[in-house]
């Protein structure tokens, strides 16, 4: 049995050395930007910074420089700074940009491109990666104007981390705006600089997810989900990104923040999922972890059933959805290298997965108890069983991300494997 001693597994793909810029915008999770330079620094990356002038009025320069042993960049028409280095090579001599937080002003410039502080027009002449992990109030980032910001930003392949759900820094107000903890910002930026790494496993490949569950419309506001969270699918595309392929993540509805680095499809039904799968195609590695619904309602209405007495309580006709997996599986020159499916069982858990991994035609399947008592729908961790040609093979009880980084590796190997072996 391979060892799951987290640190182990993911030590090769550490990134060190590097460059890091961090542009900080103003507002009050502004404070967490110096934990995360020192823990940037810890890992052995050198940081620059860029402050706003609104962010000053949350930590000093002094504070920030004394933590990145660095000058603080502040102001666009310092004449000793543009002489020195100035803005356009601030924005070139690092290998990524980090605008932490990103406030909904920041956001707002950098999708109009505007350039009339020394952060935006950085941010505005940059020819490298930028992830923005953004911070502000709920209502601020769920107005429109901000989303029509954050989805001309992702078109524009900028990437996000968060913002996570939770409390506010103001008395009384919950929801997503909270800026992403240190420690996930710094895992996002090493995802983002090990992309460029040609000598990761899954450099230049391209591994294609699904996630989550699936949602089929009763009527407009009524639908049939199941308990699936997504944890598991996510974390499969982060580890197939940590370790260098492009990942398109399909995701059904979840509240997971979009793992940093990878493009994600949002969709809602198995059909529409199918479809987001067929455009993504083609690919080296299919790995199908979402909870499909096998049955979506054929009756469904275009208005709001109505408890109306006379009528009656309805009743719903369904309909078999498409097998995505299958479908796949089964799909001539399109089809991935490296099929992997999921199985979701409550009991005869191996025997049935083995029958399963049959009748999908998929290459591997990875099983797992759903059941109540399993823990898996839902938790944070998770006992497989990887099921291929050659047998079965029986995994400890690991977190998910582990799971997802103990699959992807296998993954890597075998591709790695069937190209020798050509
Ligand atoms: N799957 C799929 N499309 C479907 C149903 C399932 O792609 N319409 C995929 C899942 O993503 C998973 C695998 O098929 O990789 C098995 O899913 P599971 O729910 O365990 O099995 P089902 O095919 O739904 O069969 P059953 O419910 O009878 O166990």
């Amino acid at each position: 049995m391979l060892s799951c001693d987290a640190s182990d597994e993911t030590q090769h793909t550490t990134v060190t050395g590097k460059r890091i810029l961090l542009i900080i915008g103003g507002g009050i999770a502004a404070y967490k930007c110096l934990d995360l330079i020192r823990r940037l620094r810890e890992r052995g990356h050198s940081v620059r910074t860029v402050m706003t002038a609104s962010a000053q009025q949350f930590i000093t320069p002094l504070a920030v420089g004394a933590i990145s042993g660095d000058r603080v960049f502040t102001d666009l028409f310092d004449r000793a700074d543009e002489h020195d280095v100035g803005h356009i090579r601030l924005s070139r001599e690092a290998d990524l940009v980090v605008v932490a937080p990103a406030t909904a002003d920041l956001l707002a410039k950098m999708a109009c491109g505007l350039a009339d502080d020394l952060a935006s027009a950085v941010l505005l002449a940059t020819d490298k990666p930028v992830l923005v992990a953004p911070a502000m109030n709920p209502r601020m980032w769920l107005n429109p104007a901000t989303k029509r910001n954050v989805a001309t930003l992702q078109a524009d392949g900028i990437h996000f981390v968060g913002p996570n759900v939770g409390e506010m820094a103001e008395q009384g107000e919950a929801g997503p705006g909270r800026m992403a903890e240190p420690l996930e910002i710094v895992a996002a930026i090493e995802t983002l600089l090990r992309k460029s790494d040609p000598d990761l496993p899954l450099a230049g490949r391209h591994v294609v997810v699904t996630s989550g569950p699936t949602h089929e419309p009763i009527d407009p506001v009524r639908y049939i989900a199941n308990r699936s969270s997504g944890k598991q699918g996510h974390a499969i595309a982060q580890a197939a990104a940590e370790l260098g392929a492009r990942v398109t993540l399909v995701s059904g509805p979840v509240t997971l923040p979009d793992p940093p680095g990878v493009q994600v499809v949002h969709v809602e039904t198995a059909q529409q999922m199918l479809e987001a799968v067929r455009a993504a195609l083609p690919a080296d590695v299919g790995i199908f972890a979402a909870a499909v619904a096998d049955w979506r309602v054929a009756n469904a209405s275009q208005q709001k059933i109505k408890k109306d007495k006379s009528s009656g309580t309805p009743t719903l006709k369904f309909v078999e959805n498409p097998d995505i997996l299958k479908t796949i599986s089964e799909r001539g020159p399109m089809r991935p290298g490296l099929v992997i499916g999921f199985a979701a069982e409550t009991e005869n858990v191996v025997e049935l997965a083995i029958k399963k991994r049959r009748a999908k035609g998929c290459d591997w399947i990875v099983a797992n108890d759903v059941s109540a008592e399993g823990g898996a729908m839902g938790g944070d961790r998770n006992t497989v069983h990887l099921i291929t040609a050659q047998g079965t093979e029986s995994w400890p009880p690991m977190a998910k991300i582990e799971v997802a980084r103990r699959l992807v590796e296998r993954a890597a190997e075998h591709l790695k494997q069937s190209q020798v072996n050509v």
